[in-house]
């Protein structure tokens, strides 16, 4: 069966922006009031251990200002739990964090991390938080998902990106067959499949098209592209390839 695929638009670097020069603008606010005006349907920020992006206040602030759900993108340690449970967000995903990386570069190791993880799955999903598990399109993690109740994992796209970008036709063929049998696992399980990292114009719809995927969360291209042709159209555009690919 194919679900209904949702846009999760992810503001961290409206706030990168913003933190360069250390005043409010642009203000994330802003751009989940407008993502929320053109058909996006959910706003998902990290607060990092470091705030280089998203701070504190913003997660208050958005969840404020917008009436789209927030999917809080948060380290599996105790600060961010305690945060976690004060604001109360729709969802939370919990990402492996490295304070040297760029970006989240690769899933979570749910299977080996499983004691560490455990208490923390079962407190936010007793907050009616909607728990989500980054981790890599492989059987040892989605059965590590399984045991920890979570109700929802998300693909990590990344390697299916890097793959395409350096041209590997081949390696990402292979890779969207791991995701997509990754996402078939899941759902036989009942576990939601969302996907995301990397995603771009070029390269969302064959993951757009696995039927088994409800959601993917975007981020640093849709807020690239906005500079170019601005937040709304960037987030209609993705909208619409994402619809077309279903
Ligand atoms: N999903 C998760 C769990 C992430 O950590 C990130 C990056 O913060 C994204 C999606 C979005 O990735 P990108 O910014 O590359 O679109």
């Amino acid at each position: 069966m194919t679900a209904p695929l949702r846009l999760g638009v992810n503001i961290d670097h409206v706030a990168t922006i913003r933190n360069a020069r250390g005043g409010d603008h642009p203000d994330p606010v802003r751009a989940a009031e407008i993502i929320a005006h053109v058909g996006g349907d959910g706003i998902t920020a990290h607060l990092r251990e470091d705030r280089r992006h998203i701070r504190d206040a913003d997660i208050e602030r958005i969840m404020a200002a917008t009436s789209l759900p927030l999917n809080l993108e948060m380290a599996a340690t105790e600060e961010m739990l305690a945060i976690a449970l004060r604001h109360r967000p729709h969802a939370a995903c919990i990402v492996p964090e490295k304070r040297e990386e760029r970006t989240t570069e690769g899933g979570l190791d749910a299977a080996g991390l499983h004691n560490q993880l455990a208490p923390m799955v079962t407190r936010l999903r007793e907050a009616n938080i909607r728990v989500s598990l980054f981790i890599e399109p492989d059987t040892r993690q989605i059965d590590a998902a399984i045991q920890l109740k979570a109700p929802v994992v998300e693909f990590h796209t990344g390697k299916y990106a890097h793959l395409l970008l350096d041209g590997d036709r081949e390696g990402a063929e292979a890779e969207l067959r791991r995701i997509a049998d990754a996402a078939a696992l899941a759902a036989k399980n009942g576990i939601e499949s969302h996907a995301g990292h990397g995603l771009t114009f070029d390269n969302v719809q064959p993951i757009a098209a696995i039927p088994q995927i409800a959601e993917l969360n975007i981020g640093h291209y849709l807020i690239g592209e906005a500079i170019f042709i601005g937040l709304e159209e960037s987030v209609r555009k993705m909208r619409m390839l994402m619809d077309m690919a279903r």
